[in-house]
């Protein structure tokens, strides 16, 4: 069990235990950037953000970038519960950009059953970008229930339900420098 004195108070109770601390998920982003940039060594890259979990990851991502990149962003729902997808996507913001002929990078929090990132992928991929990858700062794969071509990763994670570093359940404690586990009386209901 991890000290949790160092989280903002009105959350402390709610959290079960620390699964990623700050350093370790910025020690991890720091080696896939230059895993990022010795592949796309000489192009330039646009990278695609997931709204809004991958926040974070895109702009701690980017910063680490040393191959030039723009920036883009899309939004989708996904029905189902509160902790489970359903496949059923709907974009709620698409990109401002044209991808077509473009190296595409494409950047989410988290991928569980990967029906959100199937959609997603398949979707993007038929506006015919140059070159379409994705990177997933984690990932469950005891959940995943299609099979997806995830070219960086950041952490496999156990079946457990995390938020914090963009990760919210009922847009609470995106904010959290941790990537923590919930209590499940708190999203178990
Ligand atoms: P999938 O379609 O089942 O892969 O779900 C992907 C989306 O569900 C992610 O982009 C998150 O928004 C959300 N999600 C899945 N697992 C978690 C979790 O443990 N914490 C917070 N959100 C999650």
């Amino acid at each position: 069990m991890s000290d949790l004195a160092h989280i903002p108070a009105p959350f402390r109770d709610d959290i079960d235990d620390v699964v990623l601390t700050a350093e370790q998920i910025s020690d991890r982003l720091t080696e896939l950037a230059a895993e990022v940039d010795r592949d796309y060594a000489g192009r330039e890259l646009l990278i695609v953000g997931v709204l809004k979990g991958a926040i974070f990851v895109m702009s701690d991502l980017a910063r680490r970038l040393h191959v030039p990149s723009s920036m883009d962003f899309m939004a989708v729902s996904s029905y189902g519960s509160a902790t489970t997808s359903s496949g059923t996507v709907r974009i709620l913001k698409d990109l401002d950009t044209d991808i077509e002929g473009q190296d595409v990078l494409l950047v989410e929090d988290i991928v569980d059953s990967g029906l959100t990132l199937d959609y997603l992928f398949k979707n993007l991929r038929s506006r015919k970008p140059a070159s379409l990858e994705v990177l997933s700062l984690l990932t469950k794969p005891s959940r995943r229930e299609v099979d997806l071509p995830l070219r960086y990763v950041g952490f496999e994670i156990p079946d457990v339900f995390v938020v914090g570093y963009g990760l919210d359940f009922a847009e609470r404690y995106r904010g959290l420098s941790d990537i923590v586990s919930l209590k499940p009386g708190i999203y178990a209901s």
